[in-house]
């Protein structure tokens, strides 16, 4: 009896930790998936919108995402808009929902 329940324990703690390393990987993702978002907005956006988003021919998207919607900026990306060229022929519709996904957080 005592030992089905060190067994039970035993297996507690294994899922435990496995769950735990489960969350580190994820926040990696994240992490990795905003650096080549902002790699992708160096290359391409940086000279319009300023390297910190503060905008110069372009308008600032500091708050971008709090006036925008995801699908709007993917929108706006891949068609372009007055004075800004579109992006479909350049980036990938994955690196355009990246660059989307990124800018969506950009509330301040
Ligand atoms: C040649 C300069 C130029 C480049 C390069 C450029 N933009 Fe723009 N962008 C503009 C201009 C100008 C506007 C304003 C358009 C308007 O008022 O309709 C704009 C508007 C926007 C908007 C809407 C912002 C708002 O508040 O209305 C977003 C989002 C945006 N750009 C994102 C990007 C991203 C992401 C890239 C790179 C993939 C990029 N832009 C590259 C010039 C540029």
């Amino acid at each position: 009896m005592k030992a089905i329940k060190y067994l039970m324990i035993g297996s507690l703690f294994l899922l435990v930790t496995a769950c735990g390393s489960g969350a580190t990987e994820e926040q990696a993702e994240v992490a990795d998936a905003d650096k080549s978002a902002m790699k992708l907005y160096k290359n391409n956006c940086m000279s319009c919108h300023g390297n910190d988003l503060s905008g110069r021919v372009g308008p600032g998207l500091q708050q971008v995402g709090s006036k925008m919607t995801e699908e709007k900026l993917v929108e706006i990306i891949t068609v372009g808009a007055n004075g800004m060229p579109g992006y479909e022929n350049v980036l990938s519709a994955e690196e355009i929902g990246q660059l989307a996904k990124w800018l969506s957080e950009k509330k301040e």
